[in-house]
């Protein structure tokens, strides 16, 4: 069905023809939808070949050149193009007409790529190369055309007719159905088209810009949701305002749509002024949504709406640059979300994903620089490394030229570029421009790939009471990357140091840009004590056996509120590491130190819950090789009950005045964390595991979702006898609201029980579980292969067979789901011979399949090279 040859990034070239405008009708029907295109096409030059427009699952109806019909004979169609040769094209002006009718059937497509329905909507999602399943086109980002789409639909089934832009004309047609007709002024991409069609609840508001204009906010939900919609009205107004404020950057258009659907891809798509999401990030309401729910759901809606400039306004010249677009725009969502709620404990959350999701990318055989050189399925890169990676990049850029360069820059760019479909490379142009700073080095990041590793070495000079610092930077050397070279590394530093009993502390922000550089520092009286990465400053690995006392130090006196945080984490690693290698390895007293100095004094108890949660298998496992990954388990076990053990009468006070605070009300979101928190460590000591079933209760008679799902999934990982009761409970209570039922398939996915696998094959049988449903299959499949690693690494290798099962059965429904969930198995060489030896054996038995997409052929591929 599709083509199976790579495309890389130094074939780009632009196209020979560029589109002007696209008129669109689009007559709605299950199974036989029927798509008529009407492009204003311009040759572009002389020399132009055949016109070659990308389609997929289409069926062909006619094809007509300047209103000649064309016939069989004067066009080539195959299933992933329609071509035009230039031969009949040079028979018209340069600027011509093409109209192109084609059928689909949105009915059939599982894929949820192009046109296809949620429940009764009809719904599209474009990006990346989704477009060309619902019409012929030059389906790529650089191909800007300005869109009218007339949208044609049953009545009383699809009262809402939705497209891109602004309503212009709508009435009534025969047999009851209707139609409404939708101009997007704005010249865009193929990938930011959008339709919906459906019956749903609105929730309407305004937002009236810094100019003065107002714009009508529109929200689409499932009947019966609207008051779950109330969060992500208030999150996209606080958007707006805050991209005025912090960027100068306003509204375009009169009218912004969100549409929430249950069956969707990913998290959420920017289409202009239709916003398509997963209803995942905008229902919520205190009955079923946890306090992270109400985070991520603000963040998402942020981030798209940041999208209409950083995406949209400004837009990707290929795919190998979608970083322009996404690092950019997470790494604006997460400055709004530091704003919105705690700077530090975002950032902390933040680097948490990073080290334990995309160092694991990094490392493994998908990894790949933030802006890719080859790619077979572009589905394949909406990466962690392209994200978050790519928004690090932006943030080193941040550090390097300072907040008020940054800004220049943005503007610069938006002057040099609005309209434009541009590269990495455009970007930091302007950011170098701005702040008359040489970025060409700093480039590298874009196409050298893995995480760099710093090594630090440090000397204090007694005589010249002078500390030196030496770091060395090294990068993976791959089959792809064979000479890495230097980096330009922004490394934010503290020293402390302690006089008289007060510390006093230095702050420097150094710029590595050799492999090995050497820095001075005076002013001290003995050598100070060395908190490196403040703000988390780069995104690397730092190579640096810093001793205990050092560590507890920087825990306890560091001004950097990351360097406090990280310090704890390093003491952790490397205890967990020694234990997982060594059972007979003793935990230190120090350890113990250094949870009471935590939970002595309460005042910041959002960082304080981030400070007690232990760094988890992933990160870890990235840490080590050979990985035992039962010993890994055990030994994250072990170390949960020692400081249980060590600290167990401050849990307990902590979690009883936490308890007090939130029945009066005080600062809810931040005491619930602590106290979660504090339940994880009670819950693995027989003495106070009542504590659970007795949370439960209680949160579920204050109907607070945040607390009874804590008590939960503690239920669930230490296996306790009551946890079966509670969860028929929690069925029995939420059968009828799909995002709680994904929960419930979640927690039951991650239940620590030797009778795993045959709970997974209940629930597989479960009525309400369904592939087809991506967000079920991620609760059930994907929470079961990342968040149970003791019994998805089972030593027979049931976990790898029951996920590559699941796999199988996903790759003739949903490729991009299938390809998403099979990343722990494609990262089987961080294990040891006899776990990789299993791993590889699902692999093998999956890369046979005979129908096998290119999303799931190309990672196999890769995972089994060598
Ligand atoms: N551009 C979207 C975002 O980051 C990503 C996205 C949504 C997407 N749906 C998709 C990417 C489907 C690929 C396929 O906000
Ligand atoms: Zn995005």
């Amino acid at each position: 069905m599709t083509d199976s040859t790579p495309r890389f990034l130094a074939d780009y070239r632009p196209s020979d023809f560029s589109i002007n405008t696209v008129d669109l009708i689009i007559n709605l029907d299950d199974t036989c939808s029927q798509v008529t295109n009407e492009l204003v096409i311009t040759r572009e030059t002389n020399t132009a070949g055949d016109l070659e427009l990308n389609g997929e699952h289409l069926t062909l109806i006619s094809v007509s050149l300047n209103d000649q019909a064309l016939s069989a004979e004067q066009y080539l169609l195959s299933d992933t193009l329609l071509t035009i040769p230039a031969q009949i094209l040079s028979q018209v002006e340069n600027e011509f007409k093409l109209v192109i009718v084609t059928e689909i059937n949105p009915l059939e497509n599982t894929a949820l790529e192009g046109l296809f329905k949620s429940g009764d909507a009809f719904c599209t999602q474009c990006e990346a190369e989704g477009f060309r399943r619902i019409s012929y086109y030059l389906d790529r980002p650089d191909i800007m055309a300005t869109f009218t789409t007339k949208v044609i639909g049953d009545k009383q089934q699809y009262p809402f007719l939705l497209s891109n832009g602004n309503k212009v004309a709508a009435g009534d047609l025969a047999n009851g159905k209707h139609f409404v007709t939708w101009h997007d002024p704005f010249p865009k991409p193929s990938y930011l088209f959008a339709l919906v069609a459906g019956d749903f609840d609105l929730l309407e508001d305004k937002f009236v810009t810094s100019s003065g204009r107002e714009v009508a906010l529109e929200i689409f939900v499932d009947k019966g949701n609207l008051h779950k919609a109330k969060h992500a009205m208030v999150s996209l107004q606080k958007s707006m305002a805050w991209d005025e404020e912090v960027f100068g950057l306003e509204y375009d258009l009169d009218i912004y749509m969100i549409v929430a659907v249950d069956f969707f891809n990913m998290g959420a798509m920017e289409n202009k002024g239709l916003n398509v999401f997963n209803s995942k990030y905008v229902l919520a309401d205190s009955k079923c949504a946890t306090d992270s729910d109400y985070f991520n759901i603000e963040a998402v809606i942020a981030h798209e709406y940041f999208h209409n400039w950083t995406g949209n306004r400004v837009t990707c010249r290929d795919w190998f640059q979608l970083s322009l677009k996404e690092g950019l725009t997470v790494f604006r969502d997460q400055q709004f979300s530091g704003d919105m709620h705690s700077s530090a404990v975002t950032r902390i959350q933040n680097v948490r994903l990073l080290r334990s999701q995309q160092f694991a990318e990094d490392a493994g055989p998908m990894a790949h620089p933030i802006r890719p050189t080859k790619v077979l399925e572009m589905n394949n890169f909406y990466t962690l490394t392209v994200y978050e990676k790519g928004s690090e990049v932006i943030r080193m850029l941040h550090t390097l030229i300072g907040a008020d360069n940054f800004r220049k820059g943005m503007d610069l760019y938006f002057q040099r570029f609005d309209g434009m479909a541009v590269t990495c490379d455009d970007f930091v142009n302007a950011m170098a421009d701005a702040s008359g700073r040489d970025l060409s080095q700093f480039k590298l990041w874009y196409s050298q790939l893995g995480t760099p590793s710093i090594k630090v070495a440090e000397h204090f000079d007694e005589i010249k009471k002078q500390y030196a610092l030496t770091l060395t930077q090294t990068l993976p050397v791959t089959s792809a990357q064979k000479a890495p070279q230097a980096m330009h590394i922004p490394i934010k530093l503290e020293l402390l140091s302690s006089e008289a009993g007060n510390t006093s502390s230095q702050n420097h922000l150094i710029e590595l840009t050799q492999s090995e550089q050497t820095w001075h520092f005076d002013g001290f009286t003995e050598k100070p004590v060395l908190a490196l990465l403040a703000d988390f400053s780069a995104p690397v690995k730092v190579d640096f056996a810093q001793d205990e006392p050092s560590l507890l130090t920087i825990v306890n006196q560091a001004n950097n509120s990351f360097c406090r945080w990280d310090a704890g984490q390093q003491l952790l690693l490397a205890n967990i590491k020694a234990l997982a290698v060594s059972n007979s390895y003793q935990l230190p007293q120090e350890l113990i130190a250094m949870f009471n100095g935590i939970l002595a004094s309460l005042d910041n108890r959002a960082f304080i819950a981030e400070q007690l949660t232990l760094p988890d298998f992933d990160e870890v496992a990235g840490l080590m090789e050979d990985v035992d990954p039962l010993a890994l388990t055990q030994a994250l076990k072990d170390i949960s009950q020692f400081i249980a053990t060590g600290v167990e009468q401050q849990l307990l006070q902590t979690y009883d005045l936490v308890s007090q605070d939130l029945l009066a009300g005080k600062d809810m979101v931040a005491n619930r964390a602590l106290k979660n928190a504090c339940l994880s460590y009670l819950a693995v000591l027989p003495a106070h595991q009542h504590l659970l079933a007795k949370q439960y209760k209680h949160a579920d008679e204050q109907e607070n979702m945040t607390e009874s799902l804590a008590a939960l999934n503690n239920l669930a990982e230490n296996d306790l006898p009551e946890l079966d009761q509670v969860l028929s409970h929690f069925e029995e209570k939420w059968q009828d609201t799909t995002l709680v039922m994904d929960k419930w398939f979640a927690i039951n996915a991650s239940v620590v029980s030797e009778n795993i696998f045959e709970r997974l094959q209940a629930l597989i049988s479960h009525p309400l579980f369904s592939l087809k449903n991506p967000n079920r299959a991620r609760s059930l499949i994907g929470t079961f292969a990342m968040r149970n690693p003791e019994y998805f690494h089972n030593i027979e290798g049931k976990g790898y067979q029951f996920l590559a099962e699941q796999i199988e059965l996903l790759n003739s429904i949903n490729p991009q789901v299938a390809s998403r969930l099979i990343t722990p198995l494609i990262q089987f060489k961080r294990f040891n011979l006899h776990h990789q030896g299993l791993m590889k054996e699902q692999l093998i038995r999956l890369q046979g399949l005979s129908n096998l997409s290119n999303d799931l052929k190309e990672k196999l591929d890769a995972a089994l090279a060598d």
